[in-house]
């Protein structure tokens, strides 16, 4: 494996999607351990694009979500199923992006700082839904369809595998 991401010297999106996909697939490809490869995938997407917080919330399938692995500030451990973007991205089985989480009713604050955010649900290869994926920005207005694109392609790359 390599050590490091190659990225490309730019600041759009697209163009570091585009560099990244490839290679998170390759970093998954030969690990079966679904929270390794949430782990790098996460770190990945950090590295990439610097966002504030990278994280998964895994179903317990107690009526929660549970933190998973992340990068960037502690956060909140347990989401209801019922409760902000998080579990509402959940219940729907939807993507959902926010670009100003103080406009969204129920939106749970893990830090001042979050301003905007995109929460994508991922599915097992039985097409289960099993968490969610939550990017935050301390920008607002920080996602867009391309975020959405990309991320949704992501996760999907690894629900072949689980
Ligand atoms: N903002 C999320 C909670 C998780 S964190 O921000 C890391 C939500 O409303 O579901």
């Amino acid at each position: 494996m390599a050590e490091n991401l190659f990225l490309p010297d730019t600041k759009n999106r697209k163009d570091l999607y585009e560099a990244l996909i490839p290679q998170i697939e390759a970093l998954i490809a030969p690990e079966s351990d679904m929270i390794a490869n949430l782990a790098n995938i996460s770190a990945a997407l950090r590295q990439a694009f610097n966002f504030f917080w990278v994280g998964f919330y895994l179903d317990n399938q107690q009526g929660e979500l549970v933190l998973g692995p992340f990068q960037g500030p502690i956060a909140c451990t347990r989401i209801r199923y019922n409760r902000g973007v998080c579990g509402h991205s959940f219940s729907t089985q939807q993507t959902v992006i926010v670009p100003d989480v103080e406009a969204f009713p129920g939106h749970i604050a893990c830090s001042s700082d979050s301003k905007s955010e995109i929460v994508v649900p991922f599915f097992d290869s039985k097409e289960k839904i099993r968490g969610v994926l939550d990017v935050d920005s301390d920008q607002l207005n920080d996602f867009s369809e391309t975020d959405q694109v990309y991320l949704e392609q992501i996760m999907g790359m690894f629900s072949e595998k689980i």
